[in-house]
């Protein structure tokens, strides 16, 4: 199989196929409309792949996720955060020495330039963290310019992990008026986040295993998704030569959607609807499958897998285990097992192959920790920071990029000639609304 033939206006053409690692097949449509003048046409890309990677693998269909090989149940029981943001950043696990070297760099550069601080003030009290965190880190090339120069990049990736924490509890102590809490260079990565999500001035703050452990795990789970929407909106800015931190905070906005990262706050509104209702989950369930209803089960369905997604398989049994080591129950845990339990016993969602995702269980136990619902985005931000910074730099030092570019399929009016105002008439049309404010 190392040719595609295709048969367009009786002209037959052949092109390369590229097969991967995993024997995943692809038609090399790179000179499809040099040679046909046909483009392919696939709204939403659910059919076409915009590069080769080496750095994540998913099999949809078997429900396998991998970081550089690695199956992610195995990367989920034994890494910490930092080891897979180096392993997925600079492709292979850390040394001891390596995994030192790298948290010492983090660490020392988690603090944030004070003038920007003072950009918080700027924002409303209710403003969302996402917004706020997409700006900030938008913000950070006008401290950070640097260079294309390798040293000036990894130094620049330092600089974004490190303070993207710091700027998403500082967003967090904004919204709810306390004071801001400085990171600490004798804690780790989650256990300094934890602290300054949850420190106040006026005592002392315990870090809780419990909660060490469950931040670690939901970061690593969210760390990285190969050609996601957000993903693939980094690639795209990246490949327009902008800088790192642009490029990042088109991805924090492109993850905020409810359809994206955006669902697992909502999964949460949902459950607390649903729990408000009387926990009628059946009820729910019919809403979603009613064509005439725009309601869907936030949390249920992926573009990719085909089978139940891993995270949610390990997110449902740890938000067991992190509920019960923190000795709380929650009712809308039971609503969303309940949930699950009806949705894959109905034909509409077998049909549909639509299983849990990575956001149906993620929010229960976010809760559990303590963090805001409005919060849960920021935390899935957090996790695939190491995925969006790895995959922009797989593009960038790619020596073959080339901007991205897609052509479309015209559909509007022929050529037609302009029409001075004078010569406009009324017609009956829709208008759009503009509200008066
Ligand atoms: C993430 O891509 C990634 O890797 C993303 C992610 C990552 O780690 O980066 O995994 C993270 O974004 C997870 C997804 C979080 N979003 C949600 O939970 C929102 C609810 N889910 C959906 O809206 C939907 O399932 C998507 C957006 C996730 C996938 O959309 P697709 O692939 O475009 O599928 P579709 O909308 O075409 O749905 C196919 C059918 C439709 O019915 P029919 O037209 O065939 O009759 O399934 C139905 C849909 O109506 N459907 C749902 C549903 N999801 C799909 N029906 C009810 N509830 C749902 N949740």
């Amino acid at each position: 199989m190392d040719t595609a033939k295709l048969l367009l206006n009786g002209e037959e053409y052949e092109f390369p196929v590229v097969v991967g690692t995993e024997d995943e097949v692809a038609v090399d449509c790179t000179k499809l409309r040099g040679t046909t003048g046909a483009i392919s046409l696939d709204p939403g890309y659910g059919n076409t792949g915009s590069c080769a990677s080496t750095i994540t693998f998913i099999d949809g269909e078997k429900g396998i996720l991998r970081y550089r090989g690695y199956p992610i149940e195995q990367v989920a029981e034994q890494a910490s955060f930092e080891e897979v943001c180096y392993l997925l950043i600079y492709g292979h696990l850390p040394t001891q020495a390596e995994l030192d070297e790298f948290r010492a760099l983090v660490t020392h550069h988690s603090l944030i330039h004070e003038s920007l601080r003072h950009f918080f003030e700027g924002f409303p009290p209710n403003a969302h963290p996402m917004m706020v965190l997409s700006a900030m880190v938008a913000s950070l090339s006008a401290f950070y310019t640097g260079t294309a120069e390798e040293e000036d990049v990894n130094l620049n990736i330092i600089r974004l992990l490190a303070k993207a924490k710091t700027i998403a509890a500082l967003s967090y102590k904004k919204s709810v008026g306390q004071p801001f809490i400085y990171p600490r260079n004798d804690l780790s990565y989650t256990q300094d986040f934890l602290h300054m999500m949850f420190a106040v001035p006026t005592e002392p703050y315990e870090i809780s295993p419990v909660l060490d452990r469950a931040l670690n795990l939901l970061l690593v789970l969210h760390a990285d998704h190969e050609q996601n929407c957000s993903t693939s909106t980094v690639r795209m800015v990246g490949s327009s030569q902008a800088n790192l931190f642009s490029a990042i905070s088109a991805g924090i906005s492109a993850l905020w959607g409810p359809l994206h990262g955006g669902a697992n706050q909502k999964v949460i509104e949902m459950l607390r609807m649903i729990q408000a209702d009387g926990g009628d989950f059946g009820k729910y369930v019919n809403m979603a499958k009613d064509k005439d209803d725009p309601f869907r089960l936030m949390g249920f369905g992926h573009r990719v897998y085909k089978n139940f997604d891993p995270r949610a398989t390990i997110l449902k049994e740890a938000a067991d285990a992190v509920l019960e080591e923190l000795g709380t129950d929650d009712p809308q845990l039971e609503i969303a097992k309940n949930l699950e339990q009806v949705a894959l016993e109905d034909p509409f969602f077998v049909d549909r192959k639509l299983y849990p995702n990575v956001d149906f269980y993620s929010g229960i136990i976010y809760r559990a920790m303590g963090i805001p619902t409005n919060m849960f985005t920021v935390m899935f931000a957090l996790g695939r920071l190491p995925g969006w910074i790895s995959q922009w730099k797989e593009l960038t030092e790619d020596p073959h990029m080339r901007i991205s570019r897609p052509r479309q399929v015209y559909t509007g009016a022929k050529e037609r000639p302009f029409v001075p105002i004078e010569q406009r008439k009324e017609e009956a049309r829709e208008k759009p609304e503009f509200v008066t404010v």
